[in-house]
Parts: structure tokens; C-alpha cells; sequence
């Protein structure tokens, strides 16, 4: 049988956007934290470098607003970047009380007996300014944050549900354009449940996982982008498709990442005759912003034949490394790497989705009584390209205003009542998952080949022919077949594709992350690439 339920705030998603938005909000509220897999399966438990923010002295807001705009290639929303900078003070402050183990600098400590904490470098900052837990941040984060969840009795923390679509007014011919909850499949149960809500949150994460070859978890589907676009809101920026330079090249090694930080800490990019390349393509070499990096790779490793390059930090001592890289180390030591001895052989991967759903400062997206916080979101902040650590900056600082908002209206929004029960008269069971499997297999794959790190029309006009044939099928088996986590995934994946693919095919320029053989130079005026829904209320 499936259920019913009722909460305050859905929020969907149990990653730093997610979990600090709970926290964050009151205590009499009732509220479910929702995670598809287990709590701990979003891009934020493998988060290595750090966080972004002004924390040295000799810092400043300016300096952090200036290397963002920069890395950004024109296309940050100004205000967005000056609000995040400005707040990262009191989030880092906020992290901190909640108990967040960062690494403290032993050289720094104080006569007082307090302590300073040791900041790292990664591409595009000028200075010194990424607070990290050695190089698993994000298991640090996301632990602390969990064990402060779990003290809250308002707090609900449900594993293995799945949202299949938001519920709005709307859509259920009523009159008004509020979200007032969503379908929920309980894989426990098998069923899909009705969650009522009077605040519903995106906070999903993003959608590398629409590429063959990522660093980021199997849950990074774009299940927000595709849910809240079903639900009449505008998507932003798709195009732009960040590829980390450096993950692991290994055959048995899935989706690992190596840290940006080890390069701030003076690890050297080098072909395999043990070449320095990075000097021939920017004056920043390995600390360039990642966009520059990554097709600096991408053009070696095709010029040259090659299937990887390599990322060399054993001139530094043995000790320094396995100290402050102590994850890295482990990791390529159980594939026979000693990194303090032997270079570590990298390929860039989809790592980060810069565009997301439209949301204003709070998180507000088109539909009233939706938010969307953290990596599924487009705050206007990363530009044309996010610069290195300000992701989980954006997740605490958004998720905190987006609580200010609720909090503001909870006297005038009443709990919705008399939500029909999802319908699964129509439906059987499926006999046919290969065809979901194979799906999956295609996507990805003509999403690496033709909407990669360098692209040309006739490899997006190839791209959305296939999408389109793929959506199809897909839009065919939804309405035949029950759901599952795999269908839904899929379901949200070609709908991401094909609004990506659109976004590129609709910026005639090469900017940040969006390069193309076809419009290689940058357009004086920089614009946005916003898309709207038949069903955007405008
Ligand atoms: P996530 O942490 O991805 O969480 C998404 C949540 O949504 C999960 O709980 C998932 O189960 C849930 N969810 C999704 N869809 C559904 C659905 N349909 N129903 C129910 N639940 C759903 N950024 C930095 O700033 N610094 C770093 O050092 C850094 N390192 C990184 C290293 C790696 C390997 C990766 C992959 C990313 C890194 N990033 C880093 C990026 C950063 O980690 C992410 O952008 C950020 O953690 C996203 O947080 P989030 O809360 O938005 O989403
Ligand atoms: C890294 O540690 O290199 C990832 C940092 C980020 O994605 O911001």
C-alpha cells in the first residue's frame, strides 16, 4: 500500500545543500531529509580539496569576487558572486561550530594556545584561501553535519527514496502555481508514496553522471534539473559542463579523483617523457583554471596519441605528502602508485554541472514554494566556468538564505490537503530492463564523444538526433512500466541531455567550459543561456 505523508519542508537530498538547510531551519518544524541511495551517496562525501572562502588576513572579499570573475569567463552574475564571498566567512564559522574537523596549521598555532587553520591552494585563486580537512573534506563535512541531523527529533532522515516528480498545483488542474509536494518511490516498498509539504527543496546535486567518464557518485543524474523543468521552471547555463583535469587513469580504478590541491601544494603535469607542458598554454601553468587545464590535456593526450598524462608531486618530501594527501595516497597505493615516488597517471572527467534551475539570492526558483540549493541549482555564481572549492561554499551559504526566505513566509502557507495517490493502475512490471541498461550505455557515451570538452554542430546536431530517438523509448516505457531507480535516472538523464545540448547548440562562441571548432573566439557581450518550459508561468 503506499502512503501518504506530511511535512513542513521536503527536503530532497542529503548533501551539504540538504543538510545544512535542515539544520538550519527551526526547531518545531517538522522535516524529511530524502536520499535515493544511503545518506552518504551525493558528490559531498567524496568532496576532496576544501572550501573557498576569506579566512587569512591577508585576503580579501575583492580578491576571492575578482579570481571568481575570472575564472568565470564573463559570465558571472556579479551580485551572486559578491553575496556568496561575503558569507563565507560566517558559513566556514557556522561549519566550524557544528564541530567540522578542519586541519589546523601546527605552524600557526598561537601563543594563546588557540589555533589557525591550514589553507590550500588550488587553480584561479591568488591567494591562499581553501579550508579543507586533509584531503577528504567532504566525508569530514558531510559526517559532522549527519551527526547533528540525527540529535534533531524534527528531523526525519529517509534512505532509499527515490522522487519521482514534484506536485503542484498546476498540475493537478487546482487553481494556483504552488509546489506542494512530490511522488516519492520508497525502494523498500516498491511503491510511490505522496509526500504533502508547504516547502519543497531541491538540493539533488548534479548531473556528470550524463557523461561516460566522471569523478562524481551514480546518483548525479540531474533529477532536480529534470523534475523542476517537468514542474514549469527555467534551467540555466546547461552547457557549461566542467571536466576535472585530473582523475585517476586506471582500469580498475571508478571515478577517482585527484585532488586540485595537490597541484596548489606544487605537483607538476607532465607528458609521459616526463615533459612540463602546462607552460605552453597559460602563464598560471598547473594552477590555471580548470576549463584551461583540462583541454590543455585533452589536446595533449590527442596530439600525442596518448591515453593519459601524468601528475607528478614526488619532488616534494615523502612525509609532506602522505600527510596532507593521505586519501590520494592510499588510494593509488592499492593500484601500485606510490605517489611519493612515482607520477600518477590522470584524465580529465565530468566533474561539476555549472548550470542548474534558475533560482533568485533565497533559492527561490519560478515556482512558488520551491526552492533549489547547491550543485542542482543556477545561482549565477560559476559563470562560464566554477572556479575550484567554491561548490560546497555555494551549498552552505544559498541553503542558509533559502531558510531566511522560509522562515519568512511560515505564518501564510497551510499544510496542502487532499493530494491524490500516485497512479500505477496502468502499469506492469517490466521484462525488458536491458533496454533501460543499454539506454543508459548510449547516453553516456554519445554525451562524452559529442558533447565533451570540444565540440562542433555536427557533433551536437548528432547528439540531439539521438537524444530525441532516446526520449522516446524512454517517454514509451515510463508510461507502460513501473518505476524504478534506474528507469527514473534514465528518464532524468535524457532530459538533462537534451536541455544541455540545446543550451550548447545555442551559444554560438567558445566561453569558459562551452568550446567549439565552429565559433572558436568569445562574443564581446556576454549573456546567459536561459531555457523555459511550455509550462513556465513567465
Ligand atoms: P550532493 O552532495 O551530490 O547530494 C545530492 C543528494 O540528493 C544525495 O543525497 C542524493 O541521494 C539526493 N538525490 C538526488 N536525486 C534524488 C531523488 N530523485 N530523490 C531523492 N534523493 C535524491 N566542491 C568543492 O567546493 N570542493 C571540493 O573539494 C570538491 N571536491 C569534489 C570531489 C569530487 C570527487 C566530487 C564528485 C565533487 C567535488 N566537489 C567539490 C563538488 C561538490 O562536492 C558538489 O558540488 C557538492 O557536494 C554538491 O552538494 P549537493 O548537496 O548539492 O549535492
Ligand atoms: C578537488 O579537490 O580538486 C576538487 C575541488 C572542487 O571540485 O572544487
Amino acid at each position: 500500500m503506499s502512503q501518504h505523508y506530511q511535512h513542513d519542508v521536503l527536503v530532497i537530498g542529503s548533501g551539504a545543500a540538504g543538510l545544512t538547510l535542515a539544520l538550519t531551519l527551526p526547531e518545531h518544524l517538522r522535516i524529511a531529509v530524502l536520499s535515493k541511495g544511503d545518506l552518504a551517496n551525493g558528490s559531498t562525501y567524496w568532496a576532496q580539496g576544501g572550501v573557498a572562502a576569506v579566512l587569512d588576513d591577508a585576503d580579501t572579499v575583492e580578491s576571492h569576487v575578482a579570481d571568481t570573475l575570472n575564472a568565470g569567463g564573463g559570465l558571472c552574475r556579479e551580485d551572486a558572486v559578491r553575496f556568496t564571498v561575503e558569507h563565507s566567512r560566517e558559513a566556514i564559522q557556522w561549519l566550524i561550530e557544528q564541530g567540522v574537523p578542519f586541519t589546523r596549521d601546527e605552524e600557526q598555532d598561537r601563543e594563546d594556545g588557540g589555533f589557525e587553520f591550514h589553507l590550500t591552494r588550488e587553480g584561479g585563486h591568488s591567494h591562499r584561501r581553501i579550508i579543507h580537512a586533509a584531503d577528504a573534506t567532504g566525508a569530514a563535512i558531510f559526517n559532522t553535519l549527519l551527526e547533528q541531523t540525527r540529535k534533531r527529533a524534527n528531523i526525519e532522515l529517509q534512505e532509499q527514496r527515490v522522487a519521482v516528480d514534484l506536485i503542484t498545483e498546476r498540475k493537478l488542474g487546482l487553481p494556483g502555481e504552488r509546489c506542494v509536494g512530490a511522488y516519492v518511490l520508497n525502494r523498500n516498498s516498491g511503491e510511490v508514496d505522496t509526500y504533502h509539504a508547504r516547502f519543497v527543496i531541491l538540493a539533488t546535486g548534479g548531473a556528470a553522471k550524463v557523461y561516460l567518464y566522471t569523478s562524481n557518485p551514480d546518483g548525479a543524474s540531474g533529477d532536480g534539473i529534470a523534475m523542476a523543468w517537468r514542474a514549469g521552471c527555467r534551467v540555466g547555463n546547461l552547457e557549461f559542463n566542467q571536466f576535472h583535469p585530473t582523475c585517476l587513469y586506471h582500469p580498475q580504478a571508478k571515478s577517482f579523483l585527484v585532488t586540485e590541491a595537490l597541484r596548489g601544494e606544487g605537483a607538476h603535469l607532465k607528458l609521459p617523457n616526463g615533459e612540463r607542458f602546462m607552460a605552453r598554454f597559460d602563464a598560471r601553468e598547473e594552477l590555471a583554471p580548470r576549463d584551461i587545464v583540462a583541454r590543455a590535456i585533452d589536446h595533449e593526450m590527442k596530439r600525442l596519441g596518448v591515453d593519459c598524462v601524468y601528475l607528478d608531486i614526488s619532488h616534494k618530501p615523502a612525509e609532506f605528502v602522505k600527510s596532507h594527501f593521505p586519501t590520494v595516497y592510499e588510494r593509488c597505493l592499492r593500484f601500485g602508485i606510490d605517489i611519493t615516488r612515482q607520477p600518477i597517471p590522470v584524465v580529465p572527467a565530468a566533474h561539476y554541472t555549472c548550470g542548474g534551475v534558475v533560482v533568485d539570492r533565497h533559492g527561490h526558483t519560478d515556482v512558488p514554494g520551491l526552492y533549489a540549493i547547491g550543485e542542482t541549482s543556477f545561482t549565477g555564481l560559476h559563470g562560464a566556468n566554477r572556479m575550484a572549492s567554491n561548490s560546497l561554499l555555494e551549498c552552505f551559504v544559498y541553503a542558509r538564505s533559502a531558510v531566511e526566505d522560509i522562515v519568512a513566509q511560515l505564518d501564510h502557507v497551510p499544510m496542502p490537503a487532499g493530494l491524490p495517490a500516485w497512479d500505477a493502475s496502468q502499469v506492469t512490471d517490466s521484462d525488458e530492463d536491458v533496454i533501460i541498461a543499454h539506454n543508459w550505455d548510449e547516453l553516456r557515451r554519445f554525451m562524452w564523444d559529442y558533447v565533451g570538452i570540444v565540440r562542433t554542430n555536427k557533433r551536437l546536431q548528432r547528439a540531439q538526433h539521438r537524444v530525441r530517438l532516446l526520449l522516446d523509448e524512454i517517454d514509451e516505457f515510463y508510461s507502460n512500466y513501473k518505476v524504478s531507480r534506474d528507469l527514473i535516472e534514465l528518464r532524468n538523464l535524457a532530459q538533462v541531455a537534451e536541455l544541455m545540448i540545446e543550451s550548447a547548440m545555442l551559444r554560438r562562441e567558445s566561453r569558459g567550459l562551452h568550446y567549439t571548432l565552429d565559433y572558436p573566439d568569445m562574443l564581446p557581450e556576454a549573456q546567459d543561456t536561459i531555457l523555459a518550459p511550455p509550462t513556465y508561468a513567465g
